[in-house]
């Protein structure tokens, strides 16, 4: 501790109480400037320390700690489209970083089997079925979520659905599910997460844009139309429920090799190996992404490391947009 060396030394006249001051003052310093080597050779965060404003100090000025950034240990994240590609990787990262992981899907062989293979490597997995597209089903869900755990601090909108056709070709009940799942879903998840993360003062809200919701696509009309709306819907949460600590963000993937990629081509009439090829061309990075790439990305912004992002769109593309 920083005055530990001062409180034993005693001193009976005053010149030894000046030079006990100085070598206090030289051992604060050298502390001081170990500390500084410390937090440049490892990762610190800002941990606040007085209660006085919280609005105006949370996460900011305050004794630097040594931290695990990254750790999840007590957090709950509900994760919609779980059963699958980038929602599955996420589960399984988040895991492993010590989330508990409410796994949703209309899959539910796989979400089921999937979260059991994570509960036997001792990971804190569950599944629930829930379609995002239902309203009932939304409001049943983190109902259920918030008996059983008592919280929810992620949120990770992700469920996604696609048609490659143009407004020509686009049938009403093909729009209405591209726009019900993909950003209806996100809507009515968040409607009903966003009251218990004000109850337990915050939270992370990470919905899956896509590079499509920043630029337009080809043959994707009503996916375009989701994504763009996703987007500037997470600018305006992030609005309001900022002053509720609630921080919300987009990721913006680029074609990454998941079942959603693959059944895109043969919507097109398009050969598999040849579509996946074509898909990675012209990025700087040359290559499809990863599920784990994207995750990676859901790790950050659940975490502390992200605690002073919101309303951002994060593009992780191998460079595609750039
Ligand atoms: N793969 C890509 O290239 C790419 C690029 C940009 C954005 N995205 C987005 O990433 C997200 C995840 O897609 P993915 O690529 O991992 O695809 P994926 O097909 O592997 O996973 C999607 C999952 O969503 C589930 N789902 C579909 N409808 C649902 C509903 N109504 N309720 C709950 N779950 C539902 C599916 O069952 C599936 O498990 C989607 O929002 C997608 O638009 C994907």
């Amino acid at each position: 501790m920083l005055t530990s060396g001062c409180a034993g030394k005693q001193h009976t006249d005053q010149r030894a109480r000046e030079l006990a001051i100085k070598v206090c003052c030289a051992d604060l310093f050298i502390e001081v400037f170990a500390a500084g080597i410390g937090i440049l050779s490892e990762s610190f965060i800002l941990v606040v320390t007085t209660k006085k404003d919280k609005k105006t100090t949370r996460g900011g000025k305050g004794m630097l700690q040594k931290k695990d950034v990254l750790n999840l240990d007590g957090k709950v994240a509900v994760i919609t489209g779980a059963a699958s590609g980038i929602g599955l990787a996420a589960s399984q990262l988040l895991t492993a970083h010590g989330a508990t992981v409410v796994m949703l899907d209309v899959n539910a062989e796989k979400g089921a089997s999937e979260a059991e293979a994570m509960r036997r490597e001792g990971r804190e997995a569950v599944f629930f079925s829930c379609d995002v597209a239902s309203r009932k089903a939304c409001e049943e869900t983190v109902q259920a979520v918030d008996e059983r755990f008592g919280r929810i601090d992620v949120l990770f909108n992700n469920a996604g659905v696609t048609y490659r056709k143009t407004v020509v070709e686009l049938e009403e009940d093909e729009w209405d599910r591209v726009v019900d799942v993909t950003l209806k879903g996100a809507f009515l998840m968040s409607k009903y997460v966003i009251p218990l993360m004000e109850r337990n003062g915050g939270g992370s809200i990470i919905n899956t844009g896509s590079g499509w919701g920043l630029k337009g696509g080809d043959q994707a009309a009503a996916y375009c139309a989701a994504k763009g709306g996703l987007v500037n819907l997470t600018r305006g949460m992030a609005i309001d429920h900022g002053p509720a600590n609630i921080r919300v963000n987009s990721i913006n993937p680029g074609d990454t090799d998941t079942a959603m990629l693959r059944e895109e081509g043969r919507q097109l009439g398009m050969e598999e190996a040849s579509f996946l090829v074509d898909s990675a061309k012209g990025r700087p990075l040359e290559r499809l992404g990863t599920p784990e790439d994207v995750a990676n990305t859901v790790l950050f912004l659940a975490s502390d490391l992200s605690q002073w992002i919101s309303g951002a769109a994060l593009v992780v593309d191998g460079g595609g947009i750039a």
